[in-house]
């Protein structure tokens, strides 16, 4: 059920019913949320890095709580990806993104399906620091990898 969710917003396609709530914003405001969303899904990451670097004590459940928060946040990016907010001179997201939409998508699909991975790991019994590591290596990968081709 996240899985689909979390899919279907990252990868941009929205429902019907979604697009019509999202003309009730404006483009300025849109690339707001989005960049708020980001600030939320990084901070998770800032916690998440920390943890599997050593630099905080791990610890799973938390880790795990991490990164439902960001399945939670980011599967509402779907509809801040509203075509108008391309003009919006404070967005960071790269014309490189709207001229290649199944590209961009392809990105956020596999960034969700890594999280979705990590969000499966971390809550099983006995997760320990090594699964941590590579799991949340594919999430942070997952990040950069769309960041290089469509973010400034
Ligand atoms: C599918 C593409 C994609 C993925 C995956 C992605 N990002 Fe981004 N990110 C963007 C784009 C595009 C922007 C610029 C948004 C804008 O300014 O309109 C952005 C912006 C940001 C920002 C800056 C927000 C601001 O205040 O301007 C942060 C922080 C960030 N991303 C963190 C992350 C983290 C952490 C991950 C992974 C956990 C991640 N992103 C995954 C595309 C992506």
């Amino acid at each position: 059920m996240l899985k689909k969710v979390v899919l279907l917003a990252m990868g941009g396609v929205f429902a019907t019913s979604v697009a019509a709530q999202s003309e009730l914003f404006k483009a300025d405001d849109l690339v707001k949320y989005r960049q708020s969303i980001y600030q939320v899904m990084g901070a998770q990451a800032k916690v998440m890095g920390a943890m599997v670097k050593g630099e905080i004590d791990f610890d799973g459940e938390a880790l795990h709580q991490r990164a439902l928060n960001m399945g939670n946040v980011g599967k509402l990016l779907g509809e801040t990806y509203v075509p108008a907010t391309e003009g919006v001179a404070d967005s960071n997201m790269l014309p490189a993104a709207w001229e290649d939409m199944d590209g961009f998508s392809a990105k956020g699909k596999a960034f969700g399906s890594a999280l979705q991975e990590l969000i499966a790991v971390s809550g099983e019994p006995g997760f320990d620091e090594a699964q941590a590591r590579a799991a949340v290596g594919k999430v942070m990968k997952g990040c950069k990898a769309c960041h290089d081709d469509y973010r400034d």
